[in-house]
C-alpha cells in the first residue's frame, strides 16, 4: 500500500525507534509555543479571514467561509410564511439531535416539559458520534475538579470564561455518572473501575473511553433514552430562522421540510440551539474529521437574531487526520493513538516534539515539519508519522486490537496494518473553539429564553480545547440548558411573533453593501447533492 519513498522513510523511523523510546522528547516552552503557533498555526493566517460587516460582533475577525454565511442573505426573503399557522406548539424546541441536543431534550423531558427536537438529518448524525478518544472527568483520587480547570483553562490560553469552564469540571463526574446509568459501556478494569488515560495537555490521566468509539457508544445510548421516552424528533427538518414575538424573546423557528422543500412553523417558549460545529466548511482548504451536517447553522441563526459570537475566529484543527491513504484522508486518528504510545516522528525518523502537546501547538509542529520538507510526501500534500508498533512494543502484543480497535480496522481496510508499520497523518478541521456566547446559566446574553449548547456555544474552552472536553460539554451543557429551558418555559408567556429581525438584517446587509447570491444557514455541504 505504501509507496517505495514511503517504504524508505519508513527504515529511518524504524531505525531510531528503540534510541526514540529510550529517551522522551522534551516539552517545549512557553515562548517556543508562542513562536510555533505564530508561525505555523492556521489562525494567525491572516488571509484565511475577513472582518465582520454587520451585526454584534461588526469589526471582528471571523473565517471567510464563515464570514461569508454572516453576510448572505435569509432564505426567507422572498418567502412568505405565515406565522398564525403554526404547525408544532412545544415549551422547548430544541434545534439540533446530536449529544447536545439529546442531553437537553431528555433533561428537559425529565423536568416534566413539553420537548421536541428538530434535526436536518437523522437523530444521532452528528459531531458526537464521529467522537473517538473519551470524555474527561476527574473522578478518581489523585484528581480534582480543580486541577481539571487548571489543565483546561492553561491549554485554552487562559481565555476560557471562568462560570463556563468551572461548571464543566465542576459537573463532569456526574456527567459519567448519569451517562454509566443510563447504559453506556465504558472500559472498565475487572473490579469495575473505570480505565482512564492521558490526553495532550492533560496532568491526571482522567480520559474516560469507550475504546475508540466513545462518541457512537454515548450517542446510542442517548438516542435510545430520547426514543424510550417518545420525545417527538423531527427528522430531515432544518430550523433556516429564529421566530421572536412583540417581545423581542425569541418564540420558536421556522422549519424546512428538507424532503418537500415546505416551510413550517413551530413555536416554543424556550428554544435551543445545538446544531454543532463548522467542519465541512473547510476553512483555508483543510479536510475535516466532522460530520457532514456540520455546517454552522446554529450559528447564523442566532448571530442573525442578534446574538454575539465569542471566539469565533479560533478553530481546532486536529493534529492527527488521516493523510493517506486519499480514501480516508482528513478522518480523525484519535488522539488516544498517542496518548497510549505512539510518537509522531519526521521523514528523517526524528521525534520532533512530544507526543502529547496541546492540540493546537501538536497541529503547528506538524504543519512546520511538513512546509520545511521534513514531511513524508503524498498523493494529497504531505504528512509526518505516527509510530503506532511502539503501542504493541510498550504494552503488549494485542493492545493495539483491545484499545484502538476502529482505527486499526479503518487502516486494515486499505491494506495497512498499524501494529506493524507506522502511519501518516496531517491537521484535519476538528472543531469550533468559538461560537454563540453564553452566560453560566446556558442563556444567550442577548435574546431572552434562547440558550445554546455544545459545540455551537463559544467561551467554554478559551482559545483551544483538551482532548475529552468536548464529549464533556455536549452532556453538561445539554442537561443543563435542557433543566434551564423546562424551568423558564413555566414562566413565559409569548406574545405575536414575527420575523422583524430578518428583515432588519437583511436592510443592514444592503446598507453595507453586501450583495450576496449565497443564503444562509448553509444546511449541507457545499459539494451536497440537490436531488429530490
Ligand atoms: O482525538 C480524539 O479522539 C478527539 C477527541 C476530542 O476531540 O475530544
Amino acid at each position: 500500500m505504501f509507496t517505495e519513498a514511503m517504504r524508505e522513510s519508513i527504515k529511518k523511523v524504524e531505525a531510531t525507534r528503540a534510541e526514540r523510546m529510550a529517551t522522551e522528547p522534551r516539552r517545549m516552552t512557553a515562548e517556543e509555543k508562542d513562536e510555533l503557533l505564530k508561525s505555523y498555526h492556521p489562525d494567525y493566517k491572516a488571509e484565511g479571514f475577513v472582518e465582520i460587516k454587520i451585526g454584534p460582533n461588526k469589526g471582528e475577525k471571523i473565517p471567510t467561509e464563515l464570514g461569508n454565511l454572516l453576510h448572505s442573505n435569509s432564505r426567507l426573503l422572498d418567502v412568505d410564511v405565515d406565522l398564525t399557522k403554526v404547525d408544532y406548539e412545544t415549551d422547548v424546541l430544541v434545534i439540533g439531535g446530536g449529544g447536545a441536543g439529546s442531553s437537553a431534550a431528555i433533561e428537559a423531558h425529565e423536568a416534566g416539559a413539553d420537548v421536541m427536537i428538530v434535526t436536518k438529518l437523522r437523530i444521532g448524525d452528528a459531531n458526537t458520534m464521529m467522537a473517538e478518544g473519551g470524555i474527561q472527568a476527574a473522578d478518581k483520587e489523585n484528581d480534582s475538579p480543580v486541577q481539571h480547570y487548571i489543565d483546561a483553562f492553561g491549554g485554552g490560553h487562559f481565555a476560557a470564561r471562568p462560570e463556563l469552564l468551572r461548571r464543566l469540571v465542576m459537573e463532569a463526574p456526574d456527567a459519567i455518572r448519569w451517562l454509566n446509568d443510563l447504559g453506556v459501556m465504558f472500559d472498565k478494569h475487572e473490579d469495575g473501575e473505570m480505565v482512564t488515560t492521558h490526553g495532550g495537555g492533560t496532568s491526571r490521566k482522567r480520559m474516560h473511553a469507550c475504546k475508540d468509539y466513545s462518541g457512537a457508544e454515548i450517542m446510542r445510548t442517548l438516542r435510545d433514552e430520547v426514543i424510550n421516552r417518545k420525545i417527538p424528533v423531527i427528522e430531515f427538518t432544518s430550523a433556516v430562522e429564529l421566530i421572536k414575538d412583540d417581545k423581542g424573546q425569541v418564540a420558536g423557528a421556522v422549519l424546512l421540510n428538507m424532503e418537500t422543500g415546505d416551510y413550517m412553523v413551530a413555536k416554543a417558549k424556550t428554544v435551543i440551539i445545538a446544531t454543532g460545529g463548522a467542519g465541512r466548511l473547510h476553512y483555508q482548504g483543510f479536510p475535516t474529521s466532522n460530520h457532514y451536517g456540520a455546517t454552522a447553522d446554529g450559528l447564523i441563526l442566532g448571530y442573525r437574531a442578534g446574538a454575539p459570537l465569542l471566539y469565533q475566529d479560533t478553530i481546532q484543527y486536529h493534529p492527527t487526520g488521516v493523510a493517506y491513504p486519499a480514501q480516508i484522508f482528513g478522518a480523525l486518528v484519535t488522539e488516544k493513538v498517542r496518548s497510549i504510545g505512539a510518537m509522531l516522528v519526521n521523514a528523517e525518523g526524528e521525534a520532533y516534539a512530544h507526543p502529547l502537546e496541546t492540540r493546537d501547538v501538536s497541529a503547528s509542529a506538524i504543519i512546520r515539519e511538513c512546509a520545511q520538507g521534513r514531511g513524508v510526501e503524498t498523493p494529497l500534500g504531505s504528512g509526518v508519522w505516527l509510530d503506532t508498533p511502539m503501542i504493541e512494543i510498550l504494552h503488549g502484543e494485542g493492545t493495539i486490537e483491545k484499545r484502538i480497535p476502529a482505527m486499526m480496522r479503518m487502516y486494515l481496510n486499505y491494506g495497512i496494518d498499524m501494529r506493524k508499520e507506522p502511519i501518516l497523518v496531517y491537521p484535519t478541521l476538528h472543531y469550533q473553539n468559538g461560537g454563540l456566547e453564553i452566560g453560566g446559566d446556558g442563556f444567550t446574553k442577548a435574546i431572552d429564553n434562547l440558550l445554546v449548547a455544545g459545540e455551537a456555544v463559544g467561551g467554554i474552552h478559551g482559545r483551544n480545547r483538551l482532548m475529552g472536553n468536548s464529549l464533556l460539554d455536549i452532556i453538561v451543557f445539554g442537561r443543563n440548558a435542557g433543566k434551564a429551558a423546562a424551568a423558564k418555559a413555566k414562566e413565559v408567556e409569548l406574545g405575536a411573533m414575527n420575523l422583524d429581525h430578518v428583515k432588519a438584517y437583511a436592510e443592514e446587509l444592503k446598507a453595507a453593501g453586501l450583495e450576496s447570491e449565497q443564503v444562509s444557514p448553509l444546511l449541507l455541504p457545499k459539494y451536497a447533492r440537490h436531488e429530490r
